[in-house]
């Protein structure tokens, strides 16, 4: 109890202005349907009721005048303090890469604006058309409860959006024709932000004991406003720092001890995705791999189960989320130098991989991971690591133990290392420390006040590029292409060319 003290404010009881939030006008909360793949003839749909079903069903087919199949389970799940169920169905014997139209039960109406919702399910391994991704981390919660064109006390004017700005989930859904699926390492909705919210005196005031109610209000609002890009997109994530919902947003290590029951050691993340790790021998949402046409993608925690005792974070929240294990001790370690022990590169030249926190990066730096995952990405001959946490935009060099690759992005022998972290959120962007690091190629920070994404294109088996999206009006703003001389496979040119 003693932390509340500190929050004379906060414990004081004012009264929770409820009409702010959607929390108590349920109607407004809708299904925050999303999908995930689960393999390349699989897909796992997801959707929350207020009620627990007892067999979550899911009508599909490859017409939207015929969903005459259906796949069904028994997983209905909640948490104490959430007002929702999140129901999960994952559909197997699909064909790859084909579009399906599909629609839980529970959400039918006879509203047909309701649905069907339609997904393409994943390429296979070793098919080498092009195709596009989109990356995000660090993006939550958009408008009132959120990123918005106001913020609390404190907050810099480059943080918050101008008037009519795009935020990013706007630019996404513009977008979303543009790329097969949204991969997001980490840092989900922000909702723990709810108490610097409350703190910089930007959400109503609450109480301590009714925080819980801010939090799921603003984890209910993220999801929905997700809906435009999920409903179609595979949403594939993973852990960062505000899923183990003890952070409270950067509001001082004395307040991370401010969990409120069912909020803890990720429970709502837990809850509410189904990664495939069935698939690729993973755990949970933490630690998984899936195969997209040319690329193999691995997604790791760098936020629990570093293995041989070392703690995330070392930097700057020095251990305080008080979350996992979710394994035996080395067992992400073992996995991931399994995982891409066995990656096949005549089928998946490309193999990149993102974990949260970054190690190389002219700010926030997790040491404990770069001990954790550096070394077997570099025996492994990892093309790309992807990373976020940091609130900044930083396209660095290929690097290998710390010295950058003299070939550059001209078939380098050394991972690339970008990190994006600007997709946007409630205070939501942070300063480069000066001097940059030798290895800095192109940044952007609070100081452009520059929100965005990172569009990857896969062109064919020797050339990637990545982009910087701006989300204010989509205009690229930093492009670069890495070439690397991959051992081919069967096929070097996509379908329908000759050679
Ligand atoms: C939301 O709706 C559900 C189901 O109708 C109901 O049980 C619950 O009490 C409602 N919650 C609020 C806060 O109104
Ligand atoms: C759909 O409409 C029919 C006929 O009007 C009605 O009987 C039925 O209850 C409706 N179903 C739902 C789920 O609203
Ligand atoms: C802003 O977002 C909206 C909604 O997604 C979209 O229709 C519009 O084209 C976007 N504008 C720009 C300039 O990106
Ligand atoms: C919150 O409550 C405090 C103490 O009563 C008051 O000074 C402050 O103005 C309130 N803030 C908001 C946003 O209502
Ligand atoms: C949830 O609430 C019930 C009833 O108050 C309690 O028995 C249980 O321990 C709680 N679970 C968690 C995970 O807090
Ligand atoms: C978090 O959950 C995992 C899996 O249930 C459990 O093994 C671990 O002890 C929990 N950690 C904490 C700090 O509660
Ligand atoms: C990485 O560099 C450090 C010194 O900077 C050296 O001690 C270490 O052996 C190197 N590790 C590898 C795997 O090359
Ligand atoms: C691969 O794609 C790049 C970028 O579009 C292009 O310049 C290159 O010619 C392509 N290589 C082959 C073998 O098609
Ligand atoms: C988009 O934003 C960028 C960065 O602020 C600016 O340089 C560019 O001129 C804008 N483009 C358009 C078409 O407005």
């Amino acid at each position: 109890m003693r932390q509340f003290s500190c929050f004379p404010v906060l414990a004081a009881g004012i009264t929770f202005v409820s009409h702010v939030h959607g929390l108590v006008s349920n109607s407004s909360i809708n299904s925050q349907t999303r999908i995930a793949y689960a393999g390349s003839t699989g897909m796992t749909v997801s959707w929350n009721t207020f009620s627990k079903i007892d067999r979550p069903t899911v009508l599909y087919g490859e017409s939207p005048f015929a969903l005459t199949n259906w796949a069904t389970s028994d997983v209905s799940v909640t948490y104490n303090t959430s007002l929702t169920y999140n129901n999960h169905v994952k559909i197997t014997g699909l064909k790859p890469d084909t579009w399906y139209y599909y629609l839980p039960t529970s959400l039918m109406k006879n509203d047909t604006s309701a649905g069907p919702y339609k997904f393409k399910t994943s390429k296979p391994a070793g098919d080498f058309d092009p195709y596009s991704i989109a990356v995000v981390v660090d993006m939550g919660t958009m408008g009132p409860e959120g990123l918005y064109t106001s913020a609390g006390k404190g907050v810099s004017p480059n943080n918050i959006l101008a008037p009519g700005e795009n935020n990013t989930i706007q630019s996404l859904t513009a977008a979303v024709h543009d790329f097969e699926f949204l991969w997001h390492p980490g840092d989900l909705a922000y909702a723990d932000y709810w108490l610097k919210e409350e703190i910089q005196g930007f959400e109503p005031n609450t109480t301590i004991e009714d925080g819980y109610k801010v939090y799921e209000s603003i984890l209910n609002e993220f999801y929905d406003e997700m809906t435009p890009i999920t409903t179609s997109k595979p949403w594939m994530v993973g852990p960062g720092n505000h899923e183990a919902n003890c952070d409270n947003g950067g509001t001082g290590g004395y307040t991370a001890s401010i969990c409120m029951p069912g909020q803890t050691n990720f429970t709502g993340f837990i809850n509410h995705f189904r990664m495939p790790s069935d698939e690729s021998g993973g755990v949970g949402n933490f630690w998984y791999s899936f195969d997209y046409g040319m690329t193999h993608f691995v997604q790791y925690d760098t936020e629990t189960d570093l293995g041989h005792g070392l703690i995330a974070p070392d930097s700057p929240e020095g251990g305080s989320e008080d979350s996992g294990p979710f394994a035996v001790a080395d067992a992400q370690a073992k996995w991931i130098a399994a995982d891409l022990a066995k990656v096949d590169r005549s089928k998946t030249p490309w193999v990149v991989v993102a974990g949260h926190r970054p190690w190389y990066s002219s700010g926030s730096i997790c040491t404990a991971c770069q001990e954790a995952f550096e070394s077997v990405f570099i025996q492994n001959n990892v093309d790309l690591v992807l990373s976020g946490h940091f609130h900044v935009y930083e396209r660095n060099a290929p690097i290998k133990n710390g010295t950058i690759d003299p070939n550059e992005l001209n078939n380098p022998s050394s991972p690339w290392y970008i990190t994006n972290g600007a997709a946007g959120h409630y205070d939501g962007l942070d300063s480069f420390t000066y001097p940059l690091q030798p290895y800095h190629r192109y940044g952007l920070s609070t100081d452009d006040g520059i929100y965005g994404w990172s569009k990857l294109t896969f062109h064919n088996c020797t050339h990637l590029t990545h982009e910087f999206i701006n989300s204010a009006n989509g205009s690229v703003l930093d492009t670069a292409t890495l070439y690397r001389d991959h051992e081919c496979g069967r096929r070097l040119w996509p379908k329908g060319e000759s050679n």
